[in-house]
C-alpha cells in the first residue's frame, strides 16, 4: 500500500497547469459509448477512475485508445449490455453507465451501487426518471435488469434535488429517446454543461445546459466528436487550499474562473489574494488564514461538497472559529478525525456542522484518507503543518488527483509517495 510523506512548512511557489475534470469526463466516457461513432477526447486526466471507466467500455465491446492526455473510443463494435460487479464496483459512479446503455442497446444489467464512502447514495431519482421514460427495472440478487420493451421515450422529468448524477443519466437515456425530454430542477454544475457540448457536437440537441430547465432532444444519428474536456475545479480548490496552508503563491494555469466564482470569495475572506488573467487564476496566501464564519456546502452555483474537506483543513489553523455545514452528503466529515490527530480542533453536531476553532499549527501525524477530497485535503493540511505526516490509502487521491505529490513537489513542497515500510 503507497502511502505520501510530506513534511510540512515549506512555501510553495510556482505555476502548474490544472488538469482535466474527472467529474466531466467520466459521464462523457459513458456517452461515448452511446453514439456509436468514434469520439476523441483531449484533457483527460490520468486517474484511476478514469482507467476504470474504460475498462466498461472495453467490457462492453469498445476500442479505445488512450495517446497522453488524449482518449479515443470507438463504440461502434459495442455489443455488451452487462456490468458485471467486479467493474461496477472499481467506479463508484459508475451508474451514469446506466443511461447510456439503455440509449445503445434499450436494455442493461448493473448491480445496484452500494454504500461508499461519504454515504449511501441512493440512486431512487434516477431508477425513476428512466422509469418514467419507459424502462421496466427489477432487481434480483443485487443486479439491476433494465429493459425497454417499447423503447425509451422523452419525457418532462421534475427532480426533488438538482442531482448531478441523475440529470447525466437522464441526458444519457435521451440519446435514445424518441421526442424531447425536459428536466425541471437539473443540476447546473459545470460538468453538466460540459457533456451536454460533448452530446451537441455528437448530434443532439440540447437547450438551458447550466440553467434549472433543460430540454433535450435527438434522432437517434450520432457522428464523431472531438472535445476537451473542462479543467478540474476541484482540483483548482485543492491547489488553493495548499496556498492557504503552506502559504506562498501559485499560478493555476488553465483554469476557468466562473467555474470556481463559488469558492473564490471564500478563499478571499480566508485571506487568500487572487488575481486573474485570460485562462489562468493565481492565489497568494501569507502568515494565517482568517477565520469563515459561516460556510455552507449547496449544489452549484453554491459552495461545493467537494471542496468542503479542503476548506476545513484550511479552517483549521484559521485565526478564530469557523462553522462549516455539509448540505449535500451525509457523511462527508470522515477526514475530521484524522485532521484532530493532527492537531486541529474541530467537533461535529448533529452529523452535519463541524464547528472548527482554529488552531496556531498543526502538527505531524500518521494519518488515513477516508474518501477522495478528504485524503486530498489531509494531504494539504500537512503541507502547512509542523513536522512530518504520513497519509496512508492514498488511492482514494488518485481517484481523483493527477500526479498529487508531484504537482506539489513541484511546487515547492516536500512530499513524496512511498510504500509501507516491508512491502
Ligand atoms: C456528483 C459528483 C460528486 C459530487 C456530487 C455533488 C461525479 C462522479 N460525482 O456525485 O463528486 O460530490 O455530484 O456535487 O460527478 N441523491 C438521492 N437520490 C438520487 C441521487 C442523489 O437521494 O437518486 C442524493 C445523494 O445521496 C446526495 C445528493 O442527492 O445526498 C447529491 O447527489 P448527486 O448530486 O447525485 O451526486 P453524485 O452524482 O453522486
Amino acid at each position: 500500500m503507497e502511502r505520501l510523506i510530506i513534511n510540512g512548512g515549506k512555501r510553495l511557489d510556482g505555476s502548474v497547469e490544472l488538469q482535466g475534470s474527472k467529474n466531466s469526463v467520466l459521464p462523457i466516457l459513458a456517452a461515448a459509448a452511446a453514439t456509436g461513432t468514434v469520439s476523441v477526447l483531449h484533457n483527460c486526466p490520468g486517474l484511476s477512475d478514469v482507467d476504470a471507466a474504460m475498462k466498461i467500455l472495453r467490457h462492453i465491446g469498445c476500442k479505445t485508445e488512450r495517446q497522453g492526455h488524449t482518449v479515443i473510443i470507438d463504440s461502434s463494435c459495442a455489443y455488451g449490455s452487462e456490468i458485471p460487479d467486479s467493474l461496477m464496483r472499481e467506479m463508484r459512479s459508475s451508474i451514469i453507465f446506466l443511461g447510456a446503455l439503455l440509449a445503445r442497446f434499450g436494455k442493461a444489467s448493473v448491480t445496484a451501487p452500494g454504500g461508499c464512502e461519504i454515504g449511501l447514495r441512493p440512486i431512487d431519482l434516477h431508477l425513476s426518471a428512466l422509469r418514467q421514460m419507459g424502462t421496466d427495472i427489477s432487481e434480483t440478487g443485487g443486479f439491476l435488469n433494465c429493459n425497454c420493451p417499447n423503447g425509451l421515450s422523452g419525457r418532462h422529468i421534475t427532480l426533488s434535488f438538482p442531482s448531478v448524477g441523475a440529470t447525466e443519466n437522464i441526458m444519457l437515456a435521451s440519446m435514445g429517446a424518441k421526442g424531447e425530454t425536459v428536466i425541471t430542477n437539473a443540476a447546473r454544475e459545470p460538468e453538466i454543461v460540459d457533456l451536454a457540448e460533448f452530446l451537441i457536437k455528437s448530434g443532439m440537441k440540447i437547450s438551458g445546459a447550466g440553467q434549472s430547465v433543460m430540454r433535450i432532444s435527438g434522432n437517434g444519428r450520432f457522428h464523431s466528436a472531438e472535445h476537451t474536456v473542462i479543467p478540474d475545479r476541484i482540483v483548482a480548490s485543492t491547489l488553493m487550499a495548499g496556498a492557504a496552508c503552506a502559504g506562498g503563491k501559485i499560478c493555476i494555469r488553465k483554469a476557468e474562473k466562473e467555474h470556481l466564482a463559488p469558492v473564490i470569495p471564500v478563499f478571499e475572506t480566508a485571506g487568500c489574494r487572487f488575481s486573474f488573467g485570460s485562462d489562468e487564476i493565481t492565489v497568494e496566501a501569507c502568515g494565517r488564514p482568517k477565520r469563515v464564519r459561516y460556510l455552507r456546502t449547496m449544489p452549484y452555483p453554491g459552495f461545493p461538497t467537494d471542496s468542503q474537506a479542503l476548506f476545513m483543513a484550511v479552517a483549521a489553523t484559521a485565526d478564530g472559529t469557523s462553522v462549516i455545514s455539509e448540505k449535500i452528503f451525509e457523511n462527508r466529515f470522515r477526514h475530521v478525525p484524522e485532521l484532530i490527530k493532527m492537531g486541529a480542533d474541530i467537533r461535529v453536531e448533529d452529523c452535519c456542522v463541524a464547528v472548527v476553532e482554529g488552531v496556531k499549527a498543526l502538527h505531524g501525524a500518521k494519518v488515513s484518507a477516508c474518501d477522495l477530497r478528504g485524503g486530498s485535503a489531509l494531504a494539504v493540511a500537512a503541507l502547512g503543518a509542523q513536522g512530518k505526516t504520513v497519509v496512508e490509502n492514498i488511492f482514494h487521491i488518485d481517484r481523483g488527483c493527477e500526479n498529487f505529490e508531484n504537482v506539489f513537489a513541484y511546487l515547492g513542497a516536500d512530499i513524496k509517495r512511498a510504500q509501507r515500510a516491508g512491502e
